[in-house]
Order: structure tokens, then sequence, then C-alpha cells
């Protein structure tokens, strides 16, 4: 007797077709071929013995010990909610005091995606739109798309998300009759997934003015994406997007440990509006309880000690090097193709490369089969990084990674892609 089909939910439709995965799938079968898609960080700066002394400082005494492996709460613990509002601090380049806000109205999460993904839970109906960076960060729209969200993509430039195209968007949308659809502008701050480019300062004073201003039949958030912020190799830190909005009522500030700690150790954090706290306690008092109270500890501990700022500053050295080693190898191997260009990002993990309008860069094209299959490197299509047809998406992009491969690696797996372009031009 043949066993019926599962009846899945819709959805369960609308989080098929995960990129992702697929790209992880990918990386784990083909060993040997040159990683410069995957997102990870350098396996050699990840911080083990600084984990390993704080998890032994944290079980030397038993009570202590017995704290951190019960049960935390929903907002998660509220001596790593109090080091976080001096850590924000000292990213603000400010006292805590000027930071108008309480550990209350920050909330840890397990990663900064369980928080994107509670933020879209708590605030989208379907139908309703997100505006976006063109291009963004790709799993984010995988969970906007999860929920039913209209995405809708905004020109951007070197300088990131262009204003003008912002409010020429928001005209429009209000002209249809839709402005009460708008919920949310959704912006990676610093070094932008995939593109690394990060946000001018004039600009992030005007996106909240923007978000002000149009917030005529409900308040439309934004949600600042900061989860770059600290890796910079080069240039000043400006003040956040967040920094800017001083009713503290318009800008979700979420930022993570997974780039400048650990990524398995899954501590994020968002810092919300006042009057949205009690939603995302009770959408994730539904999902999880609490996020890991043991991680949130070592988190806690390596703040305290100082030695997470040093384990920072080690991080943008080598990743320094690593940008280098990719942007010299870009200008060695790419500089004779024509129609070929790059950014060149002051902090982050990827370099975004532009190539002719005629090669497709997709998972099924002949650059992508060439370069995974033949001269055995991989790179993440840059079209994922749009919202499904957008007049603004582009085939002929991609992303490319200096984060888990070493210098002379990256350097082979630079050699390799020209070597599949070429192949592929001829
Ligand atoms: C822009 C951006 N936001 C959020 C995340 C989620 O990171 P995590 O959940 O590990 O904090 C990532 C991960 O790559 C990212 O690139």
């Amino acid at each position: 007797m043949s066993v019926p089909d599962i009846s899945f939910s819709q959805r369960r439709q609308q989080a098929a077709e995960q990129s992702i995965a697929y790209l992880m799938q990918q990386g784990i079968e083909n060993r040997d071929v040159i990683s410069l898609a995957a997102g990870f960080v350098d396996e050699a700066t990840l911080p083990v013995s600084l984990v390993r002394e704080s998890i032994a400082d944290i079980l030397t005494d038993d009570a202590a010990g017995r704290g951190v492996l019960q049960y935390g709460t929903t907002a998660g613990s509220g001596p790593l909610r109090e080091n976080l509002l001096d850590h924000v601090a000292r990213l603000e380049n400010c006292t805590t005091a000027e930071l108008n806000v309480t550990a209350n109205e920050i909330v840890v999460t397990s990663g900064s995606q369980q928080l994107l993904q509670h933020l879209s839970d708590v605030l989208f109906d379907p139908g309703d739109i997100c505006l976006v960076a063109a291009p963004t960060y790709f799993v984010f729209l995988g969970t906007l798309n999860g929920v039913g969200v209209q995405t809708i993509a905004i020109d951007t430039d070197e300088h990131g998300m262009c204003m003008n195209a912002l409010e020429e968007e928001l005209a429009r949308i209000e002209q249809a009759g839709e402005l009460n659809r708008v919920k949310m502008i959704y912006l990676v701050s610093s070094f932008e997934n995939p593109s690394g480019v990060t946000l001018a300062d004039n600009r992030r004073k005007q996106v909240v003015d923007i978000a002000k201003r149009w917030s005529k039949e409900h308040r439309i958030l934004i949600l600042e994406d900061a989860a770059y912020r600290e890796l910079r190799y080069e240039g000043e830190d400006g003040p956040s997007i967040w920094s800017y909005d001083d009713s503290r009522q318009h800008v979700i500030l979420a930022q993570t440990f997974s780039k400048s700690f650990s990524p398995g150790i899954r501590v994020a954090y968002g810092v919300l509006p006042r009057d949205l706290v009690s939603a995302i306690h009770d959408v994730k008092g539904n999902f999880d309880f609490g996020s890991p109270n043991l991680n949130q500890r070592i988190v806690s501990h390596v703040l305290q000690s100082g030695k997470y700022q040093q384990h920072v500053a080690g991080l943008q050295s080598s990743y320094r090097v690593k940008r280098d080693a990719m942007l010299a190898a870009a200008d060695e191997f790419f500089s004779d193709l024509p129609g070929v260009s790059w950014l060149r990002p002051n902090g982050g993990l990827y370099v975004w490369m532009t190539l002719p309008d005629e090669i497709q860069t997709g998972f099924n094209s002949p650059l992508f089969q060439q370069a995974s299959t033949t001269d055995g490197v991989m790179y993440v299509p840059g079209e994922i990084a749009y919202p499904k047809g957008s007049p603004l998406q582009k085939q002929s992009q991609m992303r490319l990674s200096f984060g888990v491969e070493s210098p002379e690696v990256i350097h082979d797996g630079m050699r390799r892609l020209s070597q599949a372009i070429r192949h592929v031009m001829d």
C-alpha cells in the first residue's frame, strides 16, 4: 500500500529553494574546490583557547556553573544585556548614558538571523512591503519570501542605497494606494553582504528623515543590520543609522558576534524601539524561550575581560591581509578582461565583481559549471541577492569571499576564476 504524501503548509512551500543550503552542500561535497563562495569566517581565527579559558572560569564555581546550565530568560541574560549597552556605546563612541536606552530594549537572540526571522513574524502580513538595497543579504530575502512579503529593491551606488531612488519608490507606492503596506526599510549599513558597500554618513541621517516623513499611516521601521560593522580594515568608524534616530522609535539595530567572534556561539542582539520589545519576546518565547545561557555567559566574560577587543583587533589584521590578497589577485588576473570591474571594500568579507552583461553567473550558467567543475572554484552568483524579478536584478555579477581561504589559496582561486571566465568569453 502506498503511503499518502505529506500535506505541507503554504509557509513550507514559501521556504523552498534556499540558495544558501545549495551552496553549503556544494562546498561540503566538493572539498577540492576552492571556495570563494562561503560567507564563513576564517577557521584559523576562531577563538578556541579564549573560549576554553572562559568556560573553565565560568564553571570554576559550582553555584555559578549551575546558574549558566539552567534555563535563562527569553530576553537574554541581564548581565550580558548590561555589557552590551557598554559595547554599543564603545562602537558609537559615546557614553552608555548617551545611548539613551536601557538593557530592557535589548533582546539577545541565537544569531541575528533569528532576530530577522522574529521581526518578520511580528511585522509582516502576506503582501506587506519591505524595501531593500539592490543587491542585499540573500538569506534575508528568503526569510521575507517565507512570510509572503513583497520585497522591492532600491537602486544603490558605491555609497549604498540611493536616497532619491528610495523617495521615488515611496512616492510611487503611495500613488498606487499601498503606502499602508510598507513596514520596513532593510539596510546592511557597513560592508554590505554581498557588495561590500558602506552606507555614506549623510545617507544614514537622510534615511532616518525619510522613514519619519513617510510614516504617514503607521511607523515605517528601519532595520539596520550591522553584522559586519566591527570588521573594518581601513578608514574610521562612523555612527550607525540608529544613532541618528533621537526618538529611538524608528530604527532597529541588529548586531551579532558571529563575524567578530564565533558564528558557532550563535549570540547576537537587537536594540529595539520600546514598543517592539514585548512582541519579540512573545514570538521568541513561543520559539525557544531563551538563547543558550552558557554561550551568553561566554560572550559576557570576554567582553568584560577586554579580550574580545584584542581578538577583534587581531581579526582585522588577518582579514586585511586576505582582502588585500584578493584585490591584488583581481588586479593581476582580471585587469585585462574587457568589461570586468570590482569594488574595493574597506571591511567585511566580500569583493563584488561585475562581468559584461552577456556573461551570466547563475547556478545553471556555463560559467558556474565551468568554474565549479573544470577549474575548481566556487563563487556566489550575484542574481540571488536581488528580489526575484526585480528590474534592477543583474545576471552577470558575483560575490567573492576572502573569509575562508588563506591568502595563497585566494590567489589561486582568483587565477582559476579568471581562467573560467576567459574560457566562457572565448
Ligand atoms: C548581513 C547579514 N546579516 C545577518 C547574518 C546572520 O548572521 P548570524 O545569524 O550568524 O548572526 C549574516 C550572515 O552571514 C549576514 O551576512
